[in-house]
C-alpha cells in the first residue's frame, strides 16, 4: 500500500482527525540530581551527636507538623532522653508526660529489656520477609496472643502499621465482607489521617482533607449544645437510639456496612456513654444486619483500666476491633485489625481489598508481642484498676477551678472541660489559639508538664505504669497550669 493510501485508510470514516499542535518545551529546566555517596552529602551526617543549634537548624528547616502550623518547630523543646514517665530535654529539664504523647507510650521511656532483647533477636534473623510471601514466628505468636486476648468469635488478624491504616483495612474488609458500602460514624470522634479513615472521622481534622463517599455521620449520644429529651438516663438513652435507627433507616440498611464507633471517644474527650447505649447499637446492628466496628487505637490495651474499652459494655462484642498505640507502647509502629469467626471464613476464600509493604513487619510485631508479654506478667491493666479511683479522686478535685465546667474519667484517662466565665466553650478546636490557651500552655510548660489542650478539652493521660507518688505530683503541676488558665479567662 502507498503512503498516501496508508494515510487515507487513517481518516475516520465521520472525518474527524486530531488538530496539529505542539508539545509544550520545559519551562524552567531544573538540576534534579541527588548525592549516591556518602562524600555529596554534608560530613555532619556521620558525626555520632549533633547540638542542639545543628538540630534546631535542621528542624526548623526541614521538619514539617501536621495536625499544627509548622512554625510550632520553633518552640519545641528538644529532648534527648527519656525514663519511665519523664523525658529530658537539652537544657536538662525534666518534663512529665502527663499525655502520654499521643496517648500511645503506655509502658513509658524506658524499654524494657525484654523488648530490646526480641526486637534485636528478629533483626538478628533476618531483616524483613513481607507478609504476602512467607509466615514467621512473630506473625504467629502475635496472632495466637491476640485471639486469646479477644472475646470468643473474634480470631482473624492483619497487622498493619498505624490506627488509621488498622481503619483503613477495617473499612476495605467491611465493605467487601458485606458487599454494602456506607459507614456510620459520630460527629465527635476521631478515626485517622489517611483517606477512607479521615472521612470517617467527625472532628475538625476531616474539614482539612476532601472526603471520600460512602461515610455518614451520625450524632452521638452526647450533643454538644442540646441534651436528649427524656427525664432519666434509660429514657435519654432511648431517644438517641430512636434517633439512630431513624438514622439507619433513612440511609438504608441494605447498604449499611458498619457501624464504627470508638468504644470510648478520646480525642473527642474521653467520653463516657449512656447506660445501655452501646447494647442497644449492638442490637441494632444484628437487626439490620450490620456489621459492628470498635476503634480501639486509643483506649485498647488497659487505658480505661480494661484490655478493651468494649467490655465496660457488658453483653457486647463487636465484629471488628482496631487497636495500635498501645501494643507496642508506641516502641516500634503497629496496629491491628481483628475480625470476627465469619469474616475471617470469607477471607480465607478471598482477598481482603486492603494491603501494605510493611504489613506484619517482623521486627515490629516481635516488638509488641514482646510488650505485650511484659504487660501481662506485670499486670500494667490490674494496676490502672487499682489506681483508678485515686486518679478520679485528683481529677474531680480540679473541677473546683473555675474555668472547668465538668470532668470525666475512666482508668488512668481523663479530661476537662474548660469554659469561659459565661458558662461558654473559650475556643472550638479549629480556631487558632486564643490568648487564655497560650496562657495554659506556657504555664505547663513552665511546669516541666507535657500536656494537651484541644480546646475546650485538656486531657490527662499518663503513661499506665505511673504511681501514685507521681499523679500526686503531676496533680499538683495541673492545679498550677489551671490557676494560671484561670486568670487568663478573667475568673
Ligand atoms: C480512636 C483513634 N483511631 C485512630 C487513630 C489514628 O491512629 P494513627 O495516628 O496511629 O494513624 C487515632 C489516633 O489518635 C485514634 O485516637
Amino acid at each position: 500500500m502507498s503512503a498516501l493510501a496508508r494515510s487515507a485508510a487513517r481518516v475516520p470514516s465521520y472525518g474527524c482527525r486530531a488538530w496539529k499542535r505542539s508539545v509544550p518545551a520545559l519551562v524552567k529546566p531544573t538540576p534534579n540530581g541527588a548525592p549516591t555517596t556518602a562524600s555529596g552529602v554534608d560530613p555532619i551526617h556521620f558525626s555520632a551527636s549533633w547540638s542542639e543549634e545543628q538540630i534546631r537548624n535542621a528542624s526548623e528547616g526541614h521538619a514539617l507538623l501536621t495536625w499544627s502550623p509548622s512554625k510550632a518547630v520553633e518552640s519545641m523543646p528538644v529532648m534527648v532522653r527519656g525514663d519511665g514517665i519523664y523525658l529530658y530535654d537539652t537544657t536538662g529539664k525534666e518534663w512529665m508526660d502527663w499525655t502520654s504523647q499521643a496517648v500511645c507510650t503506655n509502658v513509658g521511656q524506658t524499654v524494657s529489656p525484654r523488648v530490646k532483647e526480641a526486637i534485636n533477636a528478629q533483626m538478628d534473623k533476618y531483616s524483613f520477609v513481607y507478609g504476602g510471601l512467607a509466615l514467621t514466628e512473630p506473625r504467629a505468636r502475635l496472632s495466637k496472643l491476640m485471639s486469646e486476648l479477644m472475646p470468643t468469635g473474634l480470631s482473624g488478624f492483619v497487622f498493619p502499621s498505624s490506627g488509621s491504616e488498622a481503619n483503613e483495612a477495617a473499612i476495605a474488609m467491611a465493605r467487601r465482607f458485606t458487599g454494602k458500602t456506607k459507614i456510620l460514624t459520630w460527629y465527635r470522634s476521631y478515626h485517622g489521617g489517611t483517606s477512607a479513615s479521615s472521612s470517617a472521622t467527625g472532628d475538625y481534622r476531616r474539614l482539612m482533607a476532601v472526603e471520600a463517599p460512602g461515610f455518614v455521620k451520625v450524632w452521638n449520644p452526647q450533643p454538644q449544645f442540646w441534651e436528649f429529651g427524656g427525664s432519666s438516663e434509660e429514657e435519654r438513652t432511648a431517644s438517641s437510639l430512636l434517633m439512630l435507627e431513624e438514622q439507619i433507616l433513612n440511609e438504608g440498611p441494605h447498604d449499611i456496612a458498619s457501624l464504627m464507633f470508638e468504644s470510648v471517644p478520646g480525642s473527642a474527650g474521653v467520653m463516657k456513654l449512656p447506660p445501655g447505649y452501646m447494647q442497644g447499637v449492638r442490637a441494632l446492628c444484628d437487626k439490620y444486619e450490620i456489621l459492628l466496628h470498635m476503634d480501639e487505637v486509643m483506649v485498647g490495651f488497659g487505658r480505661t483500666g480494661k484490655m478493651w474499652g468494649f467490655q465496660h459494655y457488658e453483653g457486647v462484642v463487636p465484629d471488628i476491633v482496631t487497636a495500635a498505640k498501645g501494643l507496642t507502647g508506641s516502641i516500634m509502629p503497629l496496629s491491628m485489625t481483628a475480625v470476627s469467626d465469619d469474616m475471617k471464613a470469607f477471607f480465607h476464600d478471598n482477598a481482603l481489598g486492603w494491603g501494605s509493604t510493611f504489613q506484619a513487619h517482623p521486627t515490629a510485631l516481635a516488638c509488641g508481642y514482646a510488650n505485650m508479654l511484659d504487660m501481662l506478667e506485670q499486670d500494667t491493666i490490674g494496676h490502672v484498676e487499682r489506681l483508678a479511683p485515686v486518679f478520679e479522686q485528683h481529677v474531680k478535685e480540679l473541677a473546683r477551678h473555675p474555668c472547668v465546667k465538668q470532668y470525666r474519667s475512666t482508668g488512668l484517662f481523663g479530661c476537662l472541660d474548660v469554659q469561659t466565665v459565661g458558662g461558654e466553650q473559650p475556643q472550638f478546636t479549629h480556631q487558632p489559639k486564643t490568648s487564655a490557651s497560650l496562657a495554659y500552655a506556657k504555664a505547663a510548660a513552665d511546669q516541666g508538664l507535657l500536656t494537651f489542650f484541644r480546646p475546650p478539652v485538656i486531657h490527662i493521660a499518663p503513661p499506665l505504669i505511673i504511681t501514685e507518688g507521681e499523679l500526686e505530683k503531676g496533680f499538683a503541676k495541673q492545679h498550677a497550669a489551671l490557676d494560671a488558665l484561670d486568670e487568663a479567662l478573667g475568673f
